[in-house]
């Protein structure tokens, strides 16, 4: 009997393989964890970005029921997003923030209710449980539920997420402080190494161009080259066994020049070569063409601007994720053009991805507190989801995705 299972357990690695298997790492267009598995990316964005900087929904439910849903829709992952205002109340401003202060100073009068409600359904925390720790407690509750985390800097002053004019498009802008920025990365990418389950930053979500010009740096390839490659530089100093995630102009839909080592201007080039941890970087591109007529469109532009990078040709073939896209779940949207053609593609092009959004209600969104999240998976109290037909067909990509990469 004892052989006989040790047997099995040499012929069946993967299902005996135990979590979390880290460090990944690239090769090619594949991640592969520890044992040289593949792994692809499914799974959703839980924002934390907001003004209060605490990830959201924990003044409806606990965080092992929040996880609990994703888990129970096979998703290996949680693109957790932070501002980079976090680490600047660390650093300058003497010291994180504890919740009961972080939804005052977001939600004005109505912050004590918000809390008091945070800590009965989270009774792990307290007053002076600060936010870093709630991002703790998340970062362990997912890794319970065998469940990674990909952290991802989505803004630098704590607020909604993305406009022209928000001071946060580019790097120098209004509220885009660059060292802040740096600093704010390489804090997080060492804080989170007491995390078994973290695989990887996204080093900032959707850059684009400001809306006037103003202190920051030119908006082109040159400008986005030098200070990626400075981050990412930081980053895996900070921590050598994260991935480490680069987006694209244009609000991440444009990584046109990456794939075939184009001109960036002035004769530059983006080499894997030229980076010391080539087997830790990933693409990430975001896709919002919601009003498609065709899925060739879509398809089309993806691959032009990103996703040939995983193909055959590519001079610099790396994985490329999907890190956000989504639609309303208040309709039929799950049965149009666009998601029916992203849930086709993912699989087809064996890639991985996460969706917008496992939310129901933001603390608050441009200025209306309590927002109603349409898009959001979850019902507006995050009990239950929003529209069941649509989460039976995210579950099905989900499967696919999975089905299309694994042995
Ligand atoms: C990863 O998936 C691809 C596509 O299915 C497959 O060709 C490759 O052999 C897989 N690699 C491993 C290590 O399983």
């Amino acid at each position: 009997m004892r052989l006989l299972l040790a047997l099995s357990a040499a012929l069946l690695p993967s299902i005996v393989s135990s979590f979390p298997n880290t460090p990944f790492k690239t090769s090619s267009q594949w991640v592969h964890d520890s044992t040289g598995e593949n792994f692809t990316y499914v799974g959703v964005n839980w924002p934390g970005a907001g003004e209060v900087m605490i990830p959201e929904g924990l003044q409806y439910q606990s965080i092992q029921s929040i996880v609990s849903k994703i888990k129970s829709l096979n998703m290996n992952v949680v693109r957790l997003t932070f501002a980079i205002e976090m680490i600047d109340d660390i650093k300058d401003r003497g010291g994180d923030v504890t919740l009961q202060k972080a939804f005052q100073k977001g939600l004005g009068s109505n912050g004590d209710k918000v809390f008091q409600s945070v800590i009965k359904n989270n009774p792990q925390f307290t007053a002076s449980t600060t936010r870093l720790q709630v991002y703790d407690a998340i970062a362990a509750e997912l890794a319970k539920q065998q469940i990674y985390v990909h952290l991802d800097n989505h803004m630098s002053k704590g607020k909604w997420c993305c406009g022209g004019n928000d001071g946060n498009t580019w790097f120098g802008d209004t509220d885009f402080n660059v060292n802040n920025w740096k600093r704010g990365l390489q804090y997080m990418a060492d804080h989170s190494k007491k995390w078994p389950n973290m695989i990887s930053i996204g080093l900032r979500n959707e850059y684009r161009k400001p809306d006037k010009a103003g202190s920051s740096l030119a908006y082109n390839w040159q400008v986005w080259y030098e200070q990626n490659k400075a981050a990412a530089d930081i980053v895996n100093a900070a921590n050598p066994n994260i991935l480490v995630f680069l987006s694209g102009l244009d609000y991440d839909t444009k990584l046109t020049p990456i794939p075939n080592a184009d001109d960036l201007g002035g004769g530059k080039k983006f080499r894997l070569s030229d980076f010391s941890y080539k087997d830790k970087l990933v693409l990430e591109l975001h896709n919002y063409q919601n009003s498609a007529k065709a899925c060739g469109d879509i398809e089309g532009g993806l691959w032009n601007n990103g996703f040939r990078a995983t193909g055959d040709k590519a001079v610099n073939r790396m994985p490329v994720v999907l890190t956000e896209f989504g639609f309303t779940q208040a309709d039929k949207s799950y049965n149009g053009v666009y998601a029916t053609c992203l849930r086709k593609l993912m699989p087809q092009w064996k890639s991985g991805w996460t969706v917008w959004v496992i939310s129901g209600s933001y603390y608050i969104r441009s200025g209306t507190q309590d927002f109603e999240e349409n898009w959001g998976l979850l019902n507006h109290q995050w009990s239950d989801w929003r529209n069941k037909d649509a989460i039976a067909a995210l579950k099905g990509m989900v499967d696919e995705t999975l089905k299309a990469v694994n042995r």
